[in-house]
């Protein structure tokens, strides 16, 4: 932990170099990835992981996803598969997660895998978070950099906002261009959705040339994610709105008179890279907020997916 504000570091040889070395140190780094912005940590550092749990003030050791450069520096962790490979070829790099069984000399902390006998991997496609990755040359622990529960960054500011100086630095390269946290399969036995997110059910399901089934009871953890309450402003937020309430921020979609509009052309791909960012903006004038009805399909479903979170009772 340090206790100066982070550092704000450029995308250049020279951030990234000092963000590597950062890494290498034990240290916290925040970096921007096509999805959101992750908590980066080494992950073979028992330490340095720990430090993102305290960071995030994440309630119990849920396991995190370990992001890498290449398809080849993840095998080396897990038992490959045909399916994954698969995958890997269409998706990677991009926004999708792998939860793939651990091989035995995987050699990362017991804390990124919350002592499952699964790890989940992703390959980045961000030109800075591949830079990094590979400057740094090892495996990188990262959930969304935000306060446990909150809602995710997608951009350097909401991470320097939200986690301040528990952070050594962030690489800060300009807003993400997916804006919703990657897709997670579960390919231990019988593949099964885990997490719908930045990359469309239909597109793995081509890919897969079969279904998807979504998991009911994915591992004997509770996934932070999956928690009904998750993403949540500090304001109340309702969806499905057509009407906004007189004291209500009207979030819309489409063609529509709104306080803000995700997507005035309708399109969910820029709804998606609003998603979050527009929350904050909402959530920093402290109204109760009213969503419109957004397509269930595509992007759509993992928009509703954080909006449905976002809007559940609070424990
Ligand atoms: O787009 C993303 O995935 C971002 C960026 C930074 O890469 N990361 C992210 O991490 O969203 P996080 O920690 O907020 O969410 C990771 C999810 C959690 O719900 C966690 O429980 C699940 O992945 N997970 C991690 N390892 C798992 C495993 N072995 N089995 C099942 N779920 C796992
Ligand atoms: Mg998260």
């Amino acid at each position: 932990m340090t206790s100066a504000p982070p550092l704000l570091l450029r995308p250049d040889a020279t951030g990234i170099d000092q963000a590597a070395a950062l890494l290498a140190r034990g240290a916290l780094v925040a970096f921007p990835t096509e999805t959101v912005y992750g908590l980066g940590a080494d992950a073979r550092n028992g330490e340095a992981v720990a430090a993102i749990y305290a960071a995030k003030g994440r309630p119990s050791f849920n396991p995190l996803i370990v992001h890498l450069p290449s398809t080849k520096a993840a095998q080396s962790y897990v038992q490959w598969s045909d399916t994954a490979d698969r995958l890997a070829q269409a998706f990677w790099p991009g926004p999708l997660t792998l939860v793939l069984p651990l091989r035995k000399d995987h050699g990362l902390s017991g804390l990124v895998t919350a002592g499952l006998p699964t790890v989940a991997l992703r390959v980045p496609a961000q030109p800075s978070a591949q830079r990094l990755l590979r400057a740094f040359a090892g495996p990188v622990a990262a959930p969304s950099a935000n306060p446990s529960g909150r809602i995710s960054p997608t951009t350097a500011q909401h991470v320097v906002a939200g986690l301040g100086e528990t952070v050594a630095a962030v690489l800060d390269d300009g807003p993400c261009a997916v804006g919703l946290e990657s897709t997670i399969i579960g390919l231990d036995g019988v593949p099964a959705l885990l997490r719908a997110g930045g990359l469309p059910l239909e597109a793995l399901e081509a890919a897969l040339g079969a279904p998807l089934p979504h998991a009911t009871t994915p591992v004997a953890i509770t996934a932070p994610g999956q928690l009904a309450s998750h993403y949540a402003p500090k304001a109340a937020l309702r969806t499905n709105v057509t009407e906004a309430g007189p004291d209500e921020l009207l979030l819309g979609f489409g063609p529509m008179a709104a306080d803000l509009n995700l997507s005035a052309r309708g399109d969910l791909h820029e709804a998606a890279a609003n998603l979050f960012e527009m929350l904050h903006r909402l959530d920093a004038k402290g109204q109760p907020i009213a969503v419109a009805p957004i397509p269930d399909h595509g992007l759509g479903r993992a928009i509703n997916d954080r909006l449905a979170r976002a809007a559940a009772p609070r424990a």
